[in-house]
C-alpha cells in the first residue's frame, strides 16, 4: 500500500476499470467491486463507437466542431468547460485504447474507420463493428489482469455496494453486501469512486442490464449527495422488442444509411427525410425519438438495400440479433421499431474533477451527470465513461487523504440489524410486485413526452408504493439485495418525477406538451438534495458543479 492508502471503485465496466488502470499506472492501489464480471457489465451492450477527432492528415473535423456538436446536441446545457476537455481527450484515449488492445475497424488504407452518428456534423465515430464496448471491455479486463499480477488492483465480484461510510461531509469507505455470504463488509478507504451506471431498471424493460437500478445513485442521495438534471432520460429511438428487453439497433445502422418509414394506405412514408431533409435520419435521438413516438403507425428501419458484404462487416452484430430474436433477415425485410429508456443524461452531480458535494466521494461514467447536458450524442458515453475515469485518477494521485478514519462500528451495527429486519409479515406486497409497479408508473409518466397532470399523477402513485413498502415482506424468491434496494430506488423514482415536474420548458430529451416551448431562462442545470424525507430543487445559475 503506498501512502495514499487504497482507493475503493464500485462497479466493472468500461468507467471502473479505466479508473482502476489509471490509477495503477499513476501507482494508486485499487479495490474494484462488483455483483458479476466486468464481462457482464452494461457496457458490453455498447455497439455503435466511441467519438473521436483523431487529427490525421486532410481530417477535416476539428475539435472545435466536436465540442459544439456535444453542447448543441446538449441543448446548451453541459458544461463548456467540462464538454472542451472531453473532446480535447479524445484522440488521446482513443490511441491508448489501441495500445492496450482493442482492434478498431480500419479502412483499406489502414487507417481507423469513422462512421457517421445522430447529431454530428462529421464522421468521427471510431467503432469495432458493432462490437465496441465488447472489445474495449476485452481489453481493459486484460489490462486490469496485468494490474492484479503487479498487486495493484484487486478484483472481487459477489459485492453490491449497500451505503457510504460518511461522517461530517467526508466519505471514508463503504459497506459492501456480499451476495455470497449474505452479510455486510467494511470497506475503508480513501476515496470512494462510484461506477455503477445509470438507472435503466427503475423503468423495468430498457436497452439497459437489470443490475443498473439506480439503487447506488438513490442510496447516496438519501446520505447527502447531490443529484442533478434527473429529468432528462435519452430514449434510444430504434429498438427491437423481445422478451427479456429491448435490444438496441445501433444508431449505425443509420450511419450506414439506414432509413425510417411507416405505412400509410400502402405506401412507405419516409418521415424523417420528408420533415427534415437527406440527413433526416441522422437527427438527435431526442427528435428520431419523439417523430418515432409521433407516427401514425409502426415504424420501422430498413438497411435490406446496403451492400450485404459491408453489412457482413460492419453491421453483423445487428444481423445476427435481429435473426436469432426475431427471425428478421435484415439483408430482406425492414426492422420494426420503437423508441425505449437507454441513458441517463442525469445523476450524481459532479465537479470537473468527479467529485460529489461530499469530499472522497467521486462518480464516474453514467452515473455521474456532467457532459451530455439535455441530450446524449451517440458515441459520447464510452468517451465520457474514459475521460470520467482518466480525470478522477489524476486528481486521486493529487489529493491528501485523511489520515485518521472515525470509528463507524455503531453505524455499521445498525445497518446490520436494519438488514435482517425485512420479516414484517404484516404487508401482502412482496418487493418484486412494489419493483414493477414503480417500472410501470416511471414508464407511464415519464415518457417521452409529459405533462403536469401525468407527473403529480407519478409523485401519487410513487407515494403510495413508498407508504406500502415501509412494512413490506421480505420476498423469498428475490436476493437479498433486491429486498434492501427497493426503498432508496423509490426515492430516487420520487426525486426524478419531481425534478421533471419542476421544468416547465422542453429541452431536449426533456418534453412537456403544457410546456412545448424552449425557455432561455431556464438555461441552468437543476440541483436536487435531500434531507430526511425533504426533497429541494435548486437552479444551478452560478454553474458551481464547473469548477
Ligand atoms: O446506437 C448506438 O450504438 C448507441 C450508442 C451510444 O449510446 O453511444
Amino acid at each position: 500500500m503506498n501512502e495514499h492508502g487504497k482507493i475503493l471503485i464500485i462497479g466493472s465496466g468500461i468507467a471502473g476499470m479505466s479508473c482502476a488502470v489509471r490509477c495503477a499506472e499513476l501507482g494508486l492501489h485499487v479495490q474494484m467491486v462488483s455483483p458479476y464480471p466486468s464481462e457482464r457489465s452494461q457496457s458490453v451492450m455498447a455497439s455503435g463507437g466511441i467519438n473521436a477527432v483523431l487529427g490525421l492528415p486532410g481530417e477535416d473535423d476539428t475539435i472545435a466542431s466536436h465540442i459544439e456538436d456535444t453542447l448543441k446536441g446538449g441543448s446548451y446545457l453541459g458544461g463548456e468547460k467540462a464538454v472542451t476537455g472531453l473532446c480535447e481527450s479524445a484522440s488521446d484515449i482513443i490511441a491508448w485504447l489501441e495500445k492496450i488492445g482493442t482492434v478498431f475497424s480500419r479502412d483499406s488504407s489502414g487507417t481507423v474507420s469513422r462512421r457517421a452518428f445522430g447529431g454530428q456534423s462529421h464522421k468521427r465515430t471510431c467503432y469495432c463493428g458493432a462490437a465496441t464496448g465488447k472489445q474495449i471491455v476485452t481489453a481493459l479486463v486484460m489490462e486490469c489482469r496485468e494490474m492484479e499480477v503487479k498487486g495493484l488492483v484487486e478484483r472481487l465480484t459477489g459485492r453490491h455496494f449497500y451505503s457510504a461510510l460518511i461522517e461530517d461531509g467526508k466519505c471514508y469507505g463503504a459497506l459492501l453486501f456480499n451476495q455470497n455470504t449474505n452479510t455486510l463488509e467494511t470497506v475503508y478507504a480513501n476515496a470512494l469512486i462510484m461506477a455503477t451506471g445509470g438507472q435503466n431498471a427503475l423503468f423495468g424493460k430498457t436497452t439497459g442490464s437489470t443490475l443498473c437500478d439506480g439503487y447506488a445513485i438513490g442510496q447516496l442521495f438519501r446520505q447527502g449527495a447531490e443529484l442533478k438534471n434527473l429529468e432528462f432520460i435519452q430514449f434510444h429511438p430504434t429498438t427491437l422488442e423481445t422478451s427479456q428487453k429491448k435490444m438496441m439497433i445501433t444508431e449505425a445502422v443509420r450511419g450506414e444509411g439506414g432509413r425510417l418509414f411507416y405505412e400509410l394506405d400502402g405506401k412507405r412514408i419516409w418521415f424523417m427525410e420528408d420533415k427534415y431533409g437527406p440527413n433526416g435520419n441522422l437527427m438527435t435521438r431526442d427528435i428520431v425519438a419523439r417523430e418515432i413516438s409521433a407516427a401514425p403507425s409502426q415504424v420501422y428501419l430498413d438497411i435490406s438495400f446496403l451492400d450485404p458484404d459491408i453489412i457482413d462487416t460492419r453491421l453483423s452484430e445487428v444481423r445476427d440479433l435481429c435473426a436469432k430474436y426475431r427471425n428478421i433477415d435484415i439483408k430482406k425485410e425492414p426492422i420494426p421499431v420503437t423508441p425505449s429508456v437507454h441513458f441517463f443524461m442525469g445523476g450524481l452531480a459532479v465537479h470537473m474533477n468527479h467529485e460529489t458535494n461530499i469530499r472522497n466521494l467521486f462518480a464516474i461514467g453514467e452515473c455521474a451527470s456532467m457532459y451530455h447536458g439535455a441530450n446524449r450524442l451517440g458515441g459520447n458515453s464510452l468517451l465520457s465513461a474514459i475521460h470520467s475515469a482518466r480525470i478522477t485518477a489524476e486528481a486521486l494521485s493529487e489529493c491528501s487523504f485523511p489520515d485518521t478514519v472515525p470509528d463507524f462500528s455503531a453505524y455499521t451495527e445498525a445497518q446490520k440489524k436494519k438488514l435482517t429486519s425485512f420479516t414484517n409479515t404484516e404487508s401482502n406486497f412482496p418487493v418484486s410486485y412494489i419493483r414493477d409497479m414503480t417500472a410501470e408508473i416511471m414508464q407511464k409518466h415519464m415518457g417521452i413526452i409529459r405533462d403536469d397532470d401525468s407527473l403529480n399523477k407519478g409523485l401519487e402513485e410513487i407515494d403510495y408504493c413508498m407508504k406500502i413498502s415501509s412494512h413490506l415482506k421480505f420476498d423469498s424468491s428475490v436476493n437479498t439485495y433486491l429486498n434492501y434496494s427497493m426503498e432508496s430506488i423509490l426515492i430516487l423514482a420520487k426525486a426524478t418525477l419531481l425534478a421533471a415536474r419542476a421544468r416547465c420548458e422542453s429541452r431536449g430529451a426533456h418534453w412537456r406538451s403544457d410546456f412545448p416551448d424552449t425557455d432561455p431562462s431556464q438555461q441552468y442545470a437543476d440541483i436536487i438534495s435531500y434531507d430526511n424525507g425533504a426533497y429541494s430543487i435548486r437552479l444551478d445559475r452560478e454553474h458551481e458543479y464547473e469548477s
